[in-house]
């Protein structure tokens, strides 16, 4: 992991990289997906994009950064990252 850069959410006062950060935009009624939380605030990637890239084969933190740009930055999500494949794929750790 890269040491000495920071999340550009954080630096920039809660603004990412193109402009603001979307922040508690009303929900469409229409929408099937459930409200996801944010997990990577510098690429702004949230849980259900991760579970979705895990889903279709993303089986490691390399692979999520390829599939969703999540953990390019700052790298602080990767924690997250590493707990959402853990759920998703239970014995991905066992595998050889
Ligand atoms: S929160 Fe900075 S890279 Fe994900």
């Amino acid at each position: 992991m890269a040491t000495g850069v920071a999340c550009a959410a954080y630096v920039s006062g809660g603004r990412g990289p193109s402009g603001p950060l979307p922040v508690n935009l009303p929900r469409d009624p229409t929408d099937p997906d459930p409200p996801s939380q944010r997990i990577c605030y510098c690429r702004d990637v949230d849980e259900l994009t991760i579970r979705r890239a895990i889903r279709a084969g993303a089986d490691s933190v390399e692979r999520l950064a390829e599939a969703t740009g999540a953990s390019t930055g700052c790298g602080t999500c990767r924690y997250d990252l590493e707990k959402l494949l853990d759920e998703e794929l239970p014995d991905r750790r066992t595998r050889t």
